[in-house]
């Protein structure tokens, strides 16, 4: 038996043809559920709470990234909802565009009256769908078809109504109707004011969308277009592509647990002064997001650093080469691969003061110490992970490099020249293995942390046979 609705079955006897999409394409991808402590803390914290789901794409599992053809050609449905924030869309599409990946936009009705289709149309190359009712789709089935080879669906931004609409399977235009007949991850990025974001409607609607597998991206804090302040901004277009750019990763070391040190470490002279050095840990930080968006289980070992932590990885504070050391030898069972990325200090000093050494007019001396050789102490344990280097040089850059890696016996370097790496966004390296040197010509810290990393997956595999 059949029921249609009064307005629906005019719709369908005046325009639908009868060809019928046969399609009948399984989903290909699997995504983890989470755990039921984040649901617990989403409850406990319900007014307050900042999502740190972020990172998203790190949840899907391998077979969703290996199985999937169509994540090769890279298309993203892009949703837009009725909200402030849908002006950034525009930089979002643009952006997604630029890393050539095919952007296929949707609106809501509400959405268009925020932002004209046309502009998404000039942006993307492709037509801006916006009804239900669309009947340039062949079989008048917009609201299957246009997901179908969608490697993923973005809904940027997402209102509180979309996001109360998803949550309770309503399929009332297009865009909903799309994110219930889909077959590929859903991510939205909600933006509100703050007020509708605190209201318990609205969470009580987020803890059901991360229950049913929807991947949550922000919203931030701050200035909002309503002129109050608070939770509910959605997170710039920037940030937004960079989290659906972890998706579009392929995740060649899924569920390789990495262990990883980065940044300076600092040895007390006295309880005031110290020795580190200009390490900001910024190469560390980007090989740990590398390898998060590889799939790994990431370590990261961090010396002191002003570095928003990796979301997703489990971040240990240290401050001295001591400190490092102990929790490096703490994590190191388990760890398939691990990556010393640390400026370790040399030496610290041999005699420190808990007191602060008082000023004289004479001159003092101080005393340093050898600190132990974390790199060294790993690769020599009796069954050694896959170890990594770094060489930060000042001269004989190549020289000293292999030097280093065959007096370690480690089997991967990566060596960077000080001057050009320390402090800095980008950098350029040279990676010396077995089979030689390979040149990573000057790019931004994430972009060659996604090549070393690619590097690592390659030369460990058969490593491990
Ligand atoms: C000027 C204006 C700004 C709005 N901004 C937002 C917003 O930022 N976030 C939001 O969730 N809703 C906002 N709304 C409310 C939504 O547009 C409204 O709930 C609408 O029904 C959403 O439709 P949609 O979810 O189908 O796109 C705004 C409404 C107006 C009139």
């Amino acid at each position: 038996m059949v029921l249609l609705s009064k307005e629906s079955s005019n719709k369908y006897i005046t325009k639908i043809n009868t060809q019928h999409d046969s399609s009948t394409t399984e989903p290909v991808f699997k995504l983890k559920i989470f755990s039921n402590q984040n649901v617990i803390l989403l409850f406990k914290k319900k007014f307050i709470f900042r999502l740190k789901f972020c990172s998203l794409g790190r949840y899907l599992t391998k077979t969703a990234m290996t199985t999937s053809s169509s994540l090769h050609t890279k298309r993203l449905l892009l949703g837009i909802t009725g909200g402030i924030a849908a002006y950034k869309a525009a930089e979002v599409a643009r952006l997604l565009v630029k890393k050539d990946i095919d952007v296929q936009t949707v609106m809501t009705e509400s959405a268009c009256k925020f932002i004209g289709p046309a502009t998404l149309q000039a942006l993307t190359g492709n037509t801006v769908f916006t009804d239900l009712w669309d009947s340039r789709i062949n079989n008048n089935m917009a609201h299957i078809n246009i997901s179908r080879d969608a490697s993923a669906i973005l809904i940027s931004p997402a209102s509180a109504n979309f996001i109360a609409k998803l949550a309770n399977g309503f399929a009332d235009d297009l865009l909903s109707t799309l994110c219930l007949a889909r077959n590929c991850p859903l991510f939205i990025a909600p933006a509100m004011n703050r007020q509708m974001w605190e209201h318990p409607a609205t969470q009580r609607n987020l803890v059901t969308l991360q229950r049913d597998g929807v991947l949550i991206i922000g919203p931030a804090s701050g200035a909002q277009a309503c002129g109050e302040a608070g939770m509910g901004r959605m997170l710039e277009a920037q940030k937004l592509v960079e989290e659906m750019l972890i998706f579009f990763q392929p995740k060649l070391l899924q569920d390789k647990h990495i262990l990883i040190t980065a940044g300076p470490t600092y040895e007390a002279i006295d309880a005031v002064r110290g020795i580190t050095n200009l390490s900001s840990g910024k190469m560390g930080y980007a090989v740990a997001n590398a390898a998060l968006e590889a799939g790994a289980k990431v370590t990261l070992i961090s010396g002191p650093t002003f570095l928003e932590a990796p979301s997703g990885a489990t971040l240990i504070n240290v401050t001295s080469a001591q400190e490092m050391f102990s929790a490096v030898k703490k994590g190191l069972s388990g760890t398939d691969i691990f990556i010393s990325v640390a400026a370790v200090a040399d030496f610290l000093p041999a005699n420190n003061s808990n007191q602060k050494i008082k000023r004289t007019s004479s001159n003092i001396s101080l005393l340093l110490a050898p600190n132990p050789d974390i790199l060294e102490f790993v690769a020599k344990t009796p069954k050694p992970p896959f170890c990594v280097g770094f060489a930060a040089e000042t001269e004989n850059l190549e020289k000293n490099a292999e030097a280093k890696r065959r007096r370690k016996k480690i089997p991967l370097l990566a060596a960077n020249l000080v001057p050009n790496a320390i402090n800095s966004d980008k950098s350029e390296l040279i990676l010396f293995d077995d089979n030689g040197k390979h040149l990573l010509p000057e790019a931004p810290k994430i972009e060659q942390a996604r090549h070393l990393i690619k590097h690592v997956s390659l030369l460990y595999e058969k490593w491990n046979k």
